[in-house]
């Protein structure tokens, strides 16, 4: 292992290649050990990571996967959107289960607030789109950016007003939104979640300077947890069935205010296989009853919203979009073990001039991979279907997922 953290060197950045739901947590989880920061840049409670804390499951959506290796310094960066509420209820498992977390938490001052409302505008946009919805997690997300880009959003600095000044942002932004959606807002409920934020979590806030001071002074070695994926990125991916927010690593890069030069390497999480939720593109779907099988052996249902995802195959062209896009070092490919059973495991080669995509179909290796940790004990089957995603990305597997445990990864020097 030890060779191939040398070659990731100090900045990593981890981003998922496909619609998001890759799995990334358990790369992170794994090389979190050996990182001394954990960053996330973009993104809001849209992202779901399901994380066992004291024997229990909890889904946590803004801190990221990273935040349960203790003592390591955790960022949230100024390219976010934060629902205060929902951090402090992540913050509070963490404590309840014995994590201290609020001493070593830096939330960029930068970083924008996503407040209740944003939630409902969603909701009622969605609503208004009719046939064409996105799908969204109605968490607010697109509202949030909505505001940022019109340079009317409230950041994290705002935690530092007077109770008055607090109240007086949020009254003119309620009328404003009261006047365009319809929708009444609750001046009272916005503003005590944000006094609430602002007694719990102001020691939190930080300047752009701890990440400066982490790379330069103290040089750091930084793990950054990409949030959402490269085929949902808001200028690059499959628009308008995106996200709101810059999900590559050049987006996370921003949202952490990091220069470019300073990242060493970057992995590409993508599934043995593809899944997709909320609408648009999907070139490699499979609906019929091959498609069920994956989704109940992948346990693949939103993390946020529990929604069945879509599922399908692996899909090249995407994949080597997203590396072209990202630069990936190497892949993880995760979730190996789903495809334990299928006989046949098509892969989706090319798309022509009229959207259909020719498939390779590998035959299926019908034996347990499940918790394999040596690649060489893969059976030749899986080992050429890995062999063939290196050879048409031209990209080398480093990592291959195996299971849900934390154990269950095979890392290829
Ligand atoms: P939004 O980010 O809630 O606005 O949703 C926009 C699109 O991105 C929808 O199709 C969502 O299902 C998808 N999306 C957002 N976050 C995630 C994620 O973490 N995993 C998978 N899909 C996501």
């Amino acid at each position: 292992m030890q060779k191939l953290l040398d070659s990731l060197g100090p900045v990593c950045a981890i981003i998922g290649a496909q619609w998001g739901d890759e799995g990334k947590g358990k790369i992170v989880d794994v090389l979190a050990a050996h990182y001394d920061v954990i960053a996330r840049a973009c993104g809001g409670a849209n992202a779901g990571h399901t994380i066992v804390v004291g024997g229990k499951k909890h889904v946590f959506h803004l801190l990221p996967a990273g935040s349960l290796h203790e003592g390591k310094p955790v960022l949230l960066g100024a390219g976010m959107v934060i629902h205060l509420p929902t951090l402090l209820e992540e913050i509070h498992t963490l404590e309840a289960a014995g994590i201290s977390i609020r001493d070593r938490l830096g939330i960029m001052r930068s970083a924008h607030i996503l407040l209740n409302y944003h939630k409902q505008i969603d909701g009622a946009i969605e609503e208004g789109r009719g046939s064409k919805k996105i799908g969204t997690t109605k968490r607010g997300i697109g509202p949030a950016y909505m505001d940022k880009a019109a340079r009317t959003g409230l950041r994290m600095d705002a935690l530092l007003l007077s109770e008055d000044e607090l109240r007086s942002e949020i009254a003119h932004r309620a009328g404003a939104v009261e006047r365009m959606y319809g929708i009444s807002v609750s001046v009272d409920e916005e503003l005590s979640c944000l006094l609430e934020a602002k007694e719990q979590l102001h020691e939190c806030l930080t300047t752009m300077d701890v990440i400066y001071e982490f790379l330069y002074t103290k040089k750091s070695s930084i793990l950054i947890e990409g949030a959402q994926a490269a085929l949902l990125d808001i200028d690059h991916g499959t628009y308008p069935y995106v996200t709101s927010s810059s999900t590559t690593a050049a987006g996370a890069l921003q949202g952490l205010g990091l220069p470019p030069k300073a990242l060493t390497s970057c992995i590409g999480v993508a599934k043995a296989y593809c899944t997709r939720v909320g609408e648009g593109t999907f070139p490699t779907e499979e609906k019929g009853e091959r498609g069920d099988r994956l989704r109940e052996r992948g346990g693949e249902y939103g993390a946020t919203t529990g929604r069945p995802r879509r599922c399908g195959w692996l899909h090249i062209p995407s994949l080597n979009y997203a590396s072209l896009l990202n630069g990936f070092s190497c892949w993880c490919i995760t979730k190996l073990d789903v495809l334990d059973e299928e006989p046949e495991i098509p892969v989706g080669l090319t798309q022509d001039a009229k959207g259909n995509t020719p498939y390779e179909n590998f035959p299926g290796w019908k034996s347990k991979t499940a918790g394999i940790h040596s690649y060489t004990d893969l059976p030749e089957n899986a080992r050429k279907f890995i062999r063939s995603i290196e050879e048409r990305t031209h990209i080398p597997v480093n990592f291959i997922g195996t299971g849900p445990n934390r154990e269950d990864l095979i890392v290829r020097e």
